[in-house]
């Protein structure tokens, strides 16, 4: 039996091929935060670390005890990494400043959403961290400086807390998948070079807001609903989970659709899902699989950013899928 490759590893390995090795002590500790979280959500009630606070963040929403620990947590580890110049998280309205000290190799920016899907956590079903990285102009960024194309970005990933832990991340050169060994705390590649299906007869998406969509969409789910019936003349599953990390996650191992539509409630904000660290980073991933990402109307990884929170609307998966709905839009 060959040796598994453990992540430190392949880093030192992949890396190297695409002359990106100083990407490699900010990786491991973006790792580390995440293994951190893992061992706090495991904790579950145990912990002590369930429930609401008083809190909202700036999108409006209720935080969780656990959104705001695994933001600290990930701010903490990563910010002493010497690497980062600027970090920006879902539950902060603002950039968060770097310390001068720690920023003498300051070469990158770093957004995350620290806990997705958090409404996942009390039911006791999986949840994720996400993050993305991007090349900062500037030692000191201001906000302008986070805002750019998901196409410039350096590197992509997330943890889901599920069944076992797992790591997924692209520098774009393809996307790699880790599983967490518990007892050692290793991860080990477990899931080379992921693919995503270019066919599937599966979606993910909250049916409950089906007469709040546009019709392009309300069309694509009435045929998939038709199945053999109808003129896709296949049947097709439906799944949701209610945690985007674990949407993806499925949709790079067995194929898949995953929507979070722009829908009659939403105008106003511009979709549900956040551009800067949801749509982006896993648009990056889902295309370095060889699969689609699109608002609908635009390749989510070509927009230009308008704010750091913007939401856009999301669909993504299996790429002849992605490729019809799109169609859709512009019938
Ligand atoms: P977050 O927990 O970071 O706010 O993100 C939740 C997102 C996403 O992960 C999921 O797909 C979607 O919201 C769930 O929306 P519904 O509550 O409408 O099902
Ligand atoms: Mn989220
Ligand atoms: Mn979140």
């Amino acid at each position: 039996m060959t040796q598994p490759v453990t992540i430190t590893e392949f880093l030192a390995q992949h890396l190297q091929c695409e002359h990106k090795l100083a990407l490699a002590p900010m990786l491991l500790d973006v790792f580390s935060a995440c293994k951190r979280i893992a061992t706090v959500i495991e904790g579950g009630a145990l912990a002590g670390n369930m429930g609401n606070l008083e809190s909202e963040n700036i999108q409006g929403e209720m935080q969780k005890a656990l959104d705001m620990i695994a933001n600290d947590i990930f701010i903490e580890i990563n910010q002493q990494s010497g690497y980062i110049a600027g970090m920006a998280s879902e539950e902060m309205d603002d950039i968060i400043q770097v310390a001068e000290k720690f920023r003498q190799n300051g070469d990158y920016l770093l957004l995350f959403d620290p806990l997705d899907g958090s409404s996942n956590v009390n039911v006791n079903i999986s949840v994720g961290t996400i993050f993305s990285i991007l090349k900062s102009s500037s030692k000191h960024p201001a906000l302008a400086d986070f805002l750019q194309q998901g196409s410039a970005q350096i590197c992509a990933g997330y943890a889901l807390y599920g069944t076992s832990t797992m790591l997924v991340f692209t520098t774009g050169n393809g996307v790699n998948g880790f599983t967490l060994e518990p007892h050692s705390g290793e991860f080990y590649l477990t899931h080379p070079d992921m693919q995503i299906a270019a066919d599937t007869q599966e979606f993910a998406i909250n049916m409950s807001n089906y007469r709040f969509w546009q019709e392009p969409i309300q069309r694509y789910i009435d045929e998939c609903l038709l199945g053999a019936d109808g003129e896709r003349e296949k049947d097709f599953n439906m799944r949701w989970v209610a945690s985007m990390v674990a949407e993806v996650h499925r949709i790079l191992v067995r194929g898949g659709v995953f929507m979070y539509p722009m829908d009659s409630k939403l105008p106003a904000k511009g979709g549900k899902l956040r551009l800067m660290y949801e749509a982006n980073p896993m648009s990056f991933i889902v295309e370095q699989a060889g699969g689609a990402a699109s608002t609908g109307i635009e390749r989510i990884l070509d927009m230009m950013p308008t704010g750091l929170h913007q939401r856009v609307p999301v669909l993504m998966g299996s790429a002849n899928e992605i490729e019809r709905i799109v169609a859709y839009h512009q019938a």
